[in-house]
């Protein structure tokens, strides 16, 4: 999931987990190990519920700096407890960037709604300055109590991130909601908690991964795009507050549901579905491989290779390029980044490229190297914009390329 985030952005921010007693405390260590490889500092604090399902040890092992288990100390003997900071319900609050509760039990999630500090973690909740992001799991008919579904409500009205429980089969061997939802989503909110929102109000578009052509029901032709760079810059835009909304072709990555997504597989369904998103939008972000070319089908019924002889011939039409049709229709104030993958003479088809399709930034790469481009997480880029300010940005994860690519276009 790391391979999302860019660490030169997150680094050294500062992380607050807060857990409750839930037999989900568990995945809290999962979470805790995600900040840690994208390089955030994380505190911890467990209500004495969560110590019995989970260790202050564990926390402590995988990377917390401090596990903070009870308001009052108890003294040296126990190294993971407060010790002598007797201020430990006000610290987070004074020095954390960010505070997440995962998982949020009805309890803790009433004594925030009702401003009840009678242990650490309420405490320390209570004396954070910024919203914070909750993860609530529980039994499904605590969950629908109207006393739990009054408090979130007013967690949610003042401010608060609810990362909804999911529907389905909890540990008491109940159905119902009250499952704790997807990892990312929580880990994702927290992030975005932690990210400027400059892109606050507006609506991206961005088509990503391969298109597949058809050519029988059983062939396709493709290329070997994952979609990852499309995929990067999409969460990276909805960190930062935008309206993100991904053209997807076949096979690619997991988004947030924030993301609305649209699934499709040849270039002329994804011409289509840009065409219809593309006059509301005001960023166009074209990293899809788009394939060029399509095989005009060989019809409804599997082509039988005994009828093929030593060869066959597969004759193609051509696709619709997507970029330079939207390019044409751009309106004032409308920016449009497209992407072009060469196999030499880089800096002068980026700068072509910016021009043939009416685009405000190019990022080009070289397809030939082995740590760059297709299916690898790194990315070496060439940058040009309209303005005719370029610059080389060396091999680093697509993360790290995105947000910078979302830098720039900030300043367009
Ligand atoms: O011309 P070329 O394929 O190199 O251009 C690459 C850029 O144009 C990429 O941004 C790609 O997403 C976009 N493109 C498109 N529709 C096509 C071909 C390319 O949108 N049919």
């Amino acid at each position: 999931m790391e391979k999302y985030f860019p660490q030169n952005y997150f680094k050294g921010r500062h992380v607050h987990l807060g857990v409750t007693g839930s037999i989900a405390a568990y995945k809290a260590l999962e979470l805790l190990r995600g900040f840690y490889k994208a390089g955030l500092r994380v505190t911890v604090a467990l209500t004495e519920a969560a110590s019995r399902f989970v260790t202050p040890l564990s926390f402590k092992a995988l990377g917390a700096e401090i596990v903070y288990t009870n308001m009052f100390p108890r003294g040296v003997a126990d190294e993971f407890d407060l010790g002598c900071d007797v201020l430990g319900h006000l610290t987070p609050g004074a020095q954390a960037d960010a505070m997440v509760i995962l998982p949020a039990s009805a309890t803790t999630i009433a004594r925030i709604a009702t401003g009840l500090a009678d242990e650490i973690l309420a405490g320390q909740a209570l004396a954070f300055p910024k919203p914070i992001v909750l993860a609530p799991a529980m039994n499904p008919r605590m969950w629908a109590n109207p006393a739990t579904r009054e408090n979130i409500a007013t967690l949610r009205r003042r401010g608060h991130i609810i990362v909804d429980p999911d529907d389905g089969l909890v540990a008491c061997n109940e159905t119902g909601t009250g499952k704790l939802s997807d990892l990312r989503l929580a880990y994702l909110a927290t992030l975005a908690s932690l990210s400027p929102q400059d892109f606050k109000g507006k609506k991206l578009a961005l088509t990503m991964g391969p298109t597949r052509e058809a050519w029988d029901p059983v062939r396709f032709w493709s290329n070997h795009s994952t979609g990852l760079m499309g995929a990067c810059i999409a969460v990276a835009a909805h960190l930062r507050g935008a309206e993100v909304h991904a053209v997807c072709g076949p096979g690619c990555p997991w988004l947030p549901y924030g993301i609305k997504r649209y699934d499709v597989k040849a270039a002329r369904e994804m011409n289509e579905a840009m065409q219809r998103l593309w006059p509301d939008m005001d960023y166009g972000v074209f990293s899809a491989a788009v394939a060029d070319f399509y095989p005009l089908p060989f019809g409804d019924e599997k082509f039988k290779k005994g009828n093929a002889g030593d060869e066959i011939s597969v004759r193609f039409g051509t696709n619709p390029d997507i970029l330079a049709g939207l390019g044409k229709q751009k309106k004032d104030g409308q920016k449009i980044v497209g992407f072009a993958a060469e196999s030499s003479n880089l800096e002068e088809n980026v700068r072509k490229k910016l021009k043939s399709k009416s685009a405000d930034l190019l990022v080009g790469n070289l397809i030939n190297r082995t740590a760059s481009g297709f299916a690898s997480p790194l990315n070496e880029v060439f940058v040009h914009d309209k303005s005719g300010n370029e610059e080389h940005w060396e091999t680093q994860p697509k993360a790290e390329v995105a947000w910078r690519i979302l830098d720039w276009l900030t300043r367009l």
